[in-house]
């Protein structure tokens, strides 16, 4: 529904742009259109506001509301719980569009959508779907995922937060860090341990209210990108939370987790393609104005190899993204591919950000263009929800079980 409004009204009002995903015209009519609706979005809303909020280290609530507006604050949720009931395909697509105009816009959205509500609406009962959701589909209320600690990121089965069970409730103890928007989030979904002998099978995953006596947030980190959105540690000493708000069965929530960072690592898949198209139309639309040796620098070799490598890695990316979209939404095993994708797009990013600067030259250096600011975006989705050094672990561990098997 919000969506269908959301084509009508953009349709109107759209610039219309030369479209520079070859790849598009294979995919279903409802997500063409959305994607449209979200390039005209990022178009006129965030690319003219994503300097400033990287600038002045702000959170755009008034853009994630349009957002919201726009059903994308729940694209992937059913309807039953107020969402807009699109596929895991939409998700990437969208996520792609909205980060090519700010990938902190992109980060709120991907954690909000695949790890809080996505967790929610897989793992949750009818209670806690009934009391968490509401108020969290429209981007007026945001969720955070806290697994990471400052003694475990990559080894997350090592989480030493604490979760004793005291008559009715829980009791949390420990801290938790590089917590995305966690300043904003109105509500967590905390990874503690129940028994740290047994390792991760002594793992829960549990729904934190961050307004819960006991909870405090430390700093806000200075960040080198994505600085339009928090990050943070969230500090636990004897918080207590009702004993109904375990998430899942108790000690499942490593499972959990990995599971839902399966599918959270297509949203960031997504990201970090929209950094990369990025990067390739600035390069391109430079090179086309830019004079030197009496012509404009497009007509060099050199440059256009550069462009030609950056949109080969852009559009082999983006494929493998969607097909771990659609292996996911085809109810097929998706943690190879997901993490195939995570992997390249990130790392093509990060390429295409250093070229676009390169051919930019001085003028990518500086804060006047993008360029600098999708090199210092680029880096984290190769660091966030998995490094890419844990891809290729999981990518290495699937192939060598599938050839064992
Ligand atoms: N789906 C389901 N189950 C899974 C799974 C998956 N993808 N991956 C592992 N498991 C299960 C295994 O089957 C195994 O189950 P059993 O105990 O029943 O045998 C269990 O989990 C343990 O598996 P491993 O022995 O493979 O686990 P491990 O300790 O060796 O760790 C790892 C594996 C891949 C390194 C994992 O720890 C990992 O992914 N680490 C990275 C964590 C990460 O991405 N952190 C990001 C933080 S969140 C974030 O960034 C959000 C933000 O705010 C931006």
């Amino acid at each position: 529904m919000i969506f269908a409004k959301a084509i009508s009204r953009f349709s109107l009002t759209m610039l219309i742009k030369k479209r520079t995903i070859a790849s598009l015209a294979a995919l279903p009519e409802t997500h063409q259109m959305l994607h449209k609706t979200c390039r005209d979005f990022t178009d006129t809303e965030l690319i003219p506001i994503a300097a400033k909020i990287d600038r002045e280290h702000q959170y755009p609530a008034e853009q994630i509301a349009k957002i919201g507006d726009l059903g994308l604050m729940s694209i992937v949720l059913s309807e039953k719980y107020g969402g807009s009931g699109l596929d895991y395909l939409a998700y990437a697509i969208a996520m792609e569009e909205i980060s090519r105009g700010s990938a902190s816009i992109g980060v709120t959205m991907s954690i909000h959508n695949s790890l809080y509500l996505g967790l929610l609406e897989k793992y949750g009962n009818e209670q806690q779907k009934n009391t968490f959701i509401p108020g969290y589909t429209d981007g007026r209320k945001i969720g955070c995922f806290a697994l990471s600690e400052p003694g475990n990121g990559s080894d997350a089965g090592a989480a030493s937060t604490s979760a004793t069970q005291k008559g009715d409730r829980w009791v949390l103890n420990g801290t938790k860090c590089w917590i995305s928007g966690g300043y904003e989030a109105g509500t967590g979904i905390v990874f503690a341990t129940t028994d740290k002998s047994l390792k991760h099978k002594g793992i829960s995953a549990f729904i934190v209210p961050m307004n819960s006596n006991g909870l405090s947030r430390g700093k806000k980190e200075d960040k080198l990108g994505i600085r339009g959105t928090s990050t943070c540690q969230l500090i636990f000493e004897d918080c207590e939370i009702p004993k109904e708000n375990i998430l899942g069965e108790a000690g499942h929530g490593f499972k959990i987790a990995m599971q839902s960072l399966d599918a959270g690592r297509i949203g960031v898949a997504g990201q970090a393609l929209g950094i990369a198209q990025a990067s390739l139309e600035c390069a391109a639309e430079y090179a086309t104005k830019r004079i030197a040796f009496g012509k404009p620098i497009s007509k060099l070799q050199l440059i256009q190899s550069k462009i030609a490598d950056m949109s080969v890695r852009v559009e082999s990316a983006r494929l493998l993204t969607w097909r771990a979209a659609w292996l996911k939404d085809n109810k097929r095993p998706f943690t190879k591919e997901a993490a195939q994708a995570k992997l390249a797009a990130s790392e093509t990013a990060t390429f295409c950000a250093h070229q676009c600067m390169q051919i930019l030259g001085g003028m990518g250096y500086v804060s006047d263009m993008p360029a600098e600011r999708y090199y210092r975006e680029a880096r984290i989705t190769e660091i966030y929800e998995g490094t890419s050094e844990i891809q290729r672990l999981v990518i290495a561990g699937q192939i060598i079980k599938e050839l064992a098997s």
